[in-house]
């Protein structure tokens, strides 16, 4: 599913490729970015880049100045350093100022849907309809109760957001083509690399430091995204308070113990401390990620049309590398889960950093698969 937002499209070219796009993921923690070249059927990420400081963003979508001003910098002297010319940039969006509907609109031309969408969306969107951008998806033609309609994936993001994200890109030195939603974007690489992905349904976590993507998707059709407030500083701040210690010391932990099994744990030397953090990971997981997780399959399950049930869970980010945690969801939820690490189905570098932070690129690389003009989506004018 391709997205963007019309004020960002006056100035398409026809001759822009998909290595023509640099893709910059303005995560919390970091700041990833992706370049992919297409060769027949093979992708290959030509150009990456791992910026370890990130931009946070508060509860009403403010960003910190100097974060801003820091990753400008750092975005601009990758450029320059990797010499390249192409301004075409993506970048993407999640967490509260965005919202992903699937909804029925009556039947009706694209035209007339573009100029209609303001007032056919409101009664979906919790926002003053003035302060978004509207853009939706078609996905069929239906009958209901004999009125011909049309499904439709609807998406609003908050266009002060929007807009303070393309003066970053600007900022950059750039020229914004292309904002997209990260759960889509995680979706289009699983796709890629996953043949098998519309035969069934697909329950997609993106896991990041602040936020965590939650996405499912029913042979191949996306039909529910929402963003969780739950991420990797999180389970720091739970292991912060288990241990009175500072958040980078609660950060080491969590990534060198993970959720550790019962049966390993009797082995261990550093039992103790292994089960404590085991402890308040566990707590975090069950309390702010399961119950939405459970929460939103139920919803799911409620408007499922194949009546089919999620068949996998599937778990990206850089959360993703928690350990054990594809075996704890398992066991929780009784569905089977997978970790996906976005480069085993691309050509790539074998660059020490850019493996180690592989799972964290989904959504960079998602992006990357972007080109200017791809999107079917009809624009409210
Ligand atoms: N080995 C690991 N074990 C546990 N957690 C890890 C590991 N490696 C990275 N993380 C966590 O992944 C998070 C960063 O993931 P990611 O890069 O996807 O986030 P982000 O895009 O910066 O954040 P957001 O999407 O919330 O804006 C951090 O909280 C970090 O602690
Ligand atoms: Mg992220």
């Amino acid at each position: 599913m391709k997205f963007d937002f019309q004020s960002l499209l006056n100035k398409i070219t026809s001759i822009s490729k998909v290595g023509d796009t640099i893709a910059i993921d303005l995560g919390q923690s970091s700041v990833k970015i992706a370049r992919i070249k297409k060769a027949g059927d093979v992708l290959q990420l030509t150009d990456w880049g791992f910026i370890p400081n990130g931009i946070s963003t508060n509860p009403t979508g403010e960003t910190n100045p100097e974060e801003v001003a820091e990753v400008v910098k750092s975005v601009r002297s990758f450029i320059s350093s990797k010499g390249i010319k192409s301004k075409i940039a993506a970048t993407s969006i999640m967490g509260n100022f965005v919202i992903v509907r699937y909804v029925k609109f009556p039947k009706m031309s694209p035209d007339e849907l573009s100029k209609s969408l303001r007032f056919e969306a409101e009664e979906f969107i919790p926002f003053d309809i003035s302060d978004v951008y509207l853009s939706a998806e078609l996905i069929r033609d239906i009958e209901e109760e004999g009125q011909p309609k049309m499904e439709a994936v609807l998406v609003a993001a908050k266009r002060d957001v929007v807009d303070a994200r393309i003066g970053m890109l600007r900022e950059m030195g750039l020229d914004p083509m292309i904002i997209d939603v990260d759960g889509f974007c995680a979706n289009n690489i699983y796709e890629f690399c996953h043949p098998d992905y519309a035969g069934s349904n697909v329950l997609l976590l993106n896991i990041g430091a602040q936020m965590t993507t939650l996405s499912i998707s029913e042979h191949g059709t996306i039909r529910v995204v929402r963003d969780i407030p739950f991420g990797g500083n999180l389970l720091s701040n739970l292991v912060v308070n288990a241990f009175a210690c500072d958040f980078t010391q609660a950060e080491a932990m969590k990534k060198q113990y993970g959720i550790v099994p019962s049966a390993e744990l009797e082995s261990m030397s550093d039992a103790e401390t292994a089960e404590q953090v085991t402890m308040a990971l566990i707590q975090g997981v069950d309390e702010q990620l399961i119950t939405e997780m459970q929460r939103s399959i139920d919803y799911f399950n409620t408007i499922s049309e194949t009546g089919e049930e999620v068949g996998r869970v599937v778990l990206t980010g850089g959360g993703a590398q928690l350990k054990n945690l594809d075996k704890y969801l398992n066991r929780q939820l009784d569905i089977p889960v997978e970790v996906f690490n976005p480069l085993d189905g691309i050509e790539h570098p074998d660059d020490a950093e850019l493996l180690e932070n592989a799972s964290s690129f989904c959504v960079a690389i998602g992006l990357a698969m972007r080109k200017p003009g791809d999107s079917s989506a009809i624009r409210a004018v």
